[in-house]
């Protein structure tokens, strides 16, 4: 009897899902998997293995630029009636994947609403727009405040002859940096000096479970079962440590903002302000827990993604003596009289530049997905498919870094082809750097990353070399996942300081 039933109900499916591919007009649109059309279960079970990103670099040089991976959902991989189409201003963001990926909502990532983004963004954008980073004098205290505590960790590394977790330490870096631009240099973290700190953040960022590729992958009521199952809590002692932190240094920002002078004004400044100006009958307490979902969005970019990109870039320049060589060579330059301020040469310098975005491109700390909802008028892609509203369409950073068109060999890290391609060429690869993503929702962080991310590695390789530990085995490949840090936790490298090369003596 019972087979019976799950028979006529087995055949009652497939009569459905056929019916359901032959109406659907993504029809023409090729499979990812022959089970795409029907269900989500397979790009599930990509998220739930961490194979998704690396899967849709293969998909697409397979079968193209857009892709089928769910019954409503397609993936698109070509930047010209593609991601500038669909990153649009408008298209929602999927309210049903970025409300599944955080704890906590209310921050500017989470919006999906166009009139509550434009909102917060005006809030957020002066302090940080280009030049107000490259002039702001918070930054300036802060990072040589953290370049001066590197160089004296580094000294200490390269007398000994240490190995050092990169991964760890440039976390340390970039979470002392942002704790500073955002409070003010008297309340940054110093995990450098004392690293318990960052470790809670970095527990506290790997709790994210599993639970979030069937949260993210199924609708209702799945995702209500799978809530039941497995959902691994964040240790409450380091959340609670966690928030007293923040809830101090917030309400100490509080108690200082009146008195400050406009030069020296933090991040939480700025934000106040404006909120302040938006909100001008909303309670302190209320503005306060705002402003602290806020800060803790930027603390934690900070902190894991470009983390992520600086310790990269220097495991990368650690395979290759010959870049770092250039590097430095050009790093000494800086120490020739200039009526250029430091800050805006240091912006300009071509091999740091090359370096930077080549690992930008390879090792992208945040691959995706974006999720995005085709408005009610459809639209085209590639300039063959058109897509009804309503489905939910996302690019992938690593299928567009790692395509081969704008990027022949693709894996290989190769600054060079930033600097020996013309200008057209160099244009054209720009367009498909997509670290930060483009377009109405791009990383506000972005010059702020940059200016960082390049004061560092100066502070590390005007006066020091670095080279791989031979003795470390652990698996530097990215995890496949929403904040992709290195598989094995660690990055380690070797200090020491660069000696003059003797000249070879002819026999
Ligand atoms: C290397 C480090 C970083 C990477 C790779 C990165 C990447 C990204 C990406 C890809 C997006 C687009 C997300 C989407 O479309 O859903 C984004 C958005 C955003 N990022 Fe970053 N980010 C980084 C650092 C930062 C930093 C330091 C901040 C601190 C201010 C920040 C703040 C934001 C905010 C507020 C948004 C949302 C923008 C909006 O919705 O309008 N990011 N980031
Ligand atoms: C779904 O429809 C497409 C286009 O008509 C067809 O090529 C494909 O084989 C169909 N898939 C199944 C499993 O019926
Ligand atoms: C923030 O800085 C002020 C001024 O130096 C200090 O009194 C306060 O204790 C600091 N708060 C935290 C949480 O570090």
């Amino acid at each position: 009897m019972l087979a019976v039933v799950g028979f006529a109900l087995l055949v009652s499916w497939i009569i459905a899902s056929i019916h359901r591919n032959h109406s659907s007009s993504l029809k023409d649109i090729p499979n990812a998997h022959f089970s795409a059309p029907y269900t989500r279960l397979w790009l599930l079970s990509l998220r739930w293995r961490n194979m998704e990103h690396r899967s849709r670099i293969h998909l697409h040089r397979r079968l193209g630029p857009v892709i089928r991976i769910g019954p409503r959902d397609v993936s698109v991989n070509c930047i010209d009636d593609g991601v500038r189409t669909i990153y649009s201003s408008k298209f929602d963001k999927d309210a049903s994947f970025y409300h599944e990926l955080f704890d906590q909502t209310g921050f500017m990532v989470t919006m999906t609403g166009n009139e509550e983004h434009r909102e917060r963004k005006r809030m957020l954008t002066r302090p940080y727009s280009n030049s107000y980073i490259l002039n702001s004098q918070i930054l300036d205290s802060v990072l040589s405040r953290v370049a001066c505590r590197l160089r004296e960790e580094i000294a200490g590394w390269a007398s000994k002859g240490t190995s050092v977790d990169v991964y760890q330490q440039a976390k340390c870096c970039t979470l002392d940096v942002a704790s500073g631009w955002l409070f003010g240099s008297e309340n940054a973290t110093d995990t450098l000096r004392d690293p318990g700190f960052e470790n809670d953040l970095t527990t506290l960022a790997s709790a994210a479970s599993k639970i979030f590729c069937v949260r993210t992958s199924l609708d209702w009521p799945m995702t209500y079962f799978a809530s039941w199952i497995g959902n691994k809590l964040p240790d409450p002692e380091i959340t609670g440590r966690w928030q007293a932190w923040l809830t101090r240094v917030i309400t100490d920002s509080y108690r200082r903002h009146s008195t400050k002078s406009s030069s020296i004004l933090s991040l939480y400044d700025h934000f106040y302000d404006s909120f302040k100006a938006a909100n001008p009958d909303m309670s302190r307490n209320e503005m306060a827990s705002f402003i602290a979902v806020e800060c803790d969005d930027h603390l934690s970019a900070s902190h894991l993604g470009l983390g992520t990109l600086l310790s990269y870039t220097m495991y990368e320049l650690s395979r290759d003596p010959d870049c770092q060589r250039a590097l430095r060579k050009e790093l000494l330059t800086l120490a020739e009289p200039s009526d250029r301020s430091l800050v805006h040469r240091l912006a300009d310098l071509p091999v740091l530049d090359a370096v930077v975005t080549e690992t930008m491109r390879t090792r992208a700390p945040c691959p995706g997905p974006f999720p995005r909802v085709v408005p009610d008028s459809g639209c085209r892609l590639a300039g063959k498919f058109d897509v009804p509203g309503g489905t939910i369409v996302s690019s992938s950073a690593w299928a567009l870094h790692f395509n081969p068109v704008p990027f022949p060999s693709p894996e290989e890290w190769r600054p060079g082809r930033w600097l020996e391609a013309d200008e057209n060429t160099v244009a054209e690869m720009r367009k498909w750097i997509w670290t930060f993503g483009s377009g109405a929702r791009v990383c506000i962080g972005t010059h702020y990353s940059m200016r960082v991310i390049k004061e560092l590695l100066a502070t590390v390789y005007t006066n020091y070399q670095t080279s791989l530990d031979d003795e470390f085995t652990g698996n530097v490949e990215q995890q496949d996942a929403f904040s992709a840090g290195p598989l094995a936790g660690c990055l380690k490298l070797r200090f020491r300081r660069p000696i003059a090369r003797p000249l070879l003596k002819q026999p």
